[in-house]
């Protein structure tokens, strides 16, 4: 079975809901919390493993109760975690989420913790057990500099490689040319792209410029308007899919990159793969969470086969 690879950080999401947020020096009532798995990197190996995905899972926690609480539910998802390792020193990381309880948009303080400390002699070992067809996928809340030479590296081994730049940060030109597929959301392409992205023609204009720098392929996540695909040859607007009620958009587009990840593994054609992780993506914002929000695969495949939530 092709694996999917997947170097991120983990951290406890802290998720506050409330009509707004409080100003400096205020105390508002909020409306709920949960406290749960989360970061980028954990959030999309969970929605990759419950899509059908075989996983694995690279990572660094702290050696203290967030750290050890995070196996369980990984185990539970069938997640390989023979290359999450420890830091004697660090904690694990936290991320303040704020959502607002009227529109289910978020805003996210994350600090990475142990995963701070992320070194390619950390990745290398899972780097090393990748096959030539394998996925490879990672983030930018882990170091840069690991980051970029482990895309560099998956890719020589012959690994199909995707960058979820998120949240932006300024790439070398090396990330642009590892990576087979490149999926930002509309902010991410606008920081990336030097200019405003709000759309699907804008989106592709971004997408344009990335193509120019080395990726192979990019797909744009434009939320509820679907996502724009582009390639070296075609561009097109894959829709998205209308649920009942926003209820959370946190982790959203890590649904949507598990699912796309899920797919390409089992070999669907990219625009195919791009409206699985459309569907993945559209599920999770019924739900509160980020990790726990993920959706599973009987629910996925009743969504592309009716349409709707
Ligand atoms: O994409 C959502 C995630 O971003 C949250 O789970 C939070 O931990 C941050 O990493």
């Amino acid at each position: 079975m092709t694996k999917i690879t997947i170097l991120g950080i983990y951290v406890v999401d802290v998720a506050f809901f409330a009509p707004r947020l409080p100003r400096i020096g205020e105390t508002i009532l909020g409306d709920d919390f949960r406290a749960g798995p989360g970061g980028k990197g954990g959030n999309q190996a969970v929605a990759a493993a419950r899509a059908g995905g075989a996983v694995t899972f690279v990572t660094r926690v702290g050696d203290d109760d967030f750290g050890r609480q995070a196996r369980a539910p990984w185990a539970a998802d069938g997640i390989d975690t023979r290359f999450v390792t420890t830091s004697d020193t660090a904690p694990t990381g936290a991320a303040f989420i704020f959502v607002d309880s009227r529109t289910g948009d978020n805003a996210i303080i994350v600090t990475p913790g142990a995963a701070r400390e992320l070194t390619i002699e950390h990745v290398r070992p899972a780097l090393a057990a990748l096959a030539p067809g394998d996925v490879f996928m990672t983030q930018l809340e882990a170091p840069l500099p690991t980051v970029v030479a482990a895309l560099a590296e998956a890719k020589a081994r012959g690994a199909t490689t995707i960058l979820n730049p998120a949240p932006a940060a300024e790439l070398p030109d090396e990330a642009f040319r590892s990576s087979d597929l490149f999926t930002p959301n509309e902010s991410e392409a606008a920081a990336l792209a030097g200019f405003p992205v709000d759309g699907p023609e804008a989106a592709a204009r971004a997408a344009a410029v990335f193509l120019a720098k080395g990726v192979g392929a990019v797909a744009v996540t434009l939320g509820p308007a679907g996502v724009l695909l582009k390639t070296p040859t075609a561009t097109v607007l894959v829709p998205g899919f209308t649920v009942p009620e926003v209820v959370d958009t946190t982790g959203a587009g890590d649904a949507f990159n598990g699912g796309l990840a899920a797919a390409l593994a089992e070999g669907m054609p990219l625009d195919a793969a791009v409206r699985f992780g459309n569907a993945v993506g559209a599920l999770s914002v019924t739900r509160r969470g980020t990790a726990p929000a993920m959706p599973a695969r009987t629910e996925i495949d009743r969504m592309l086969a009716e349409g709707a939530a």
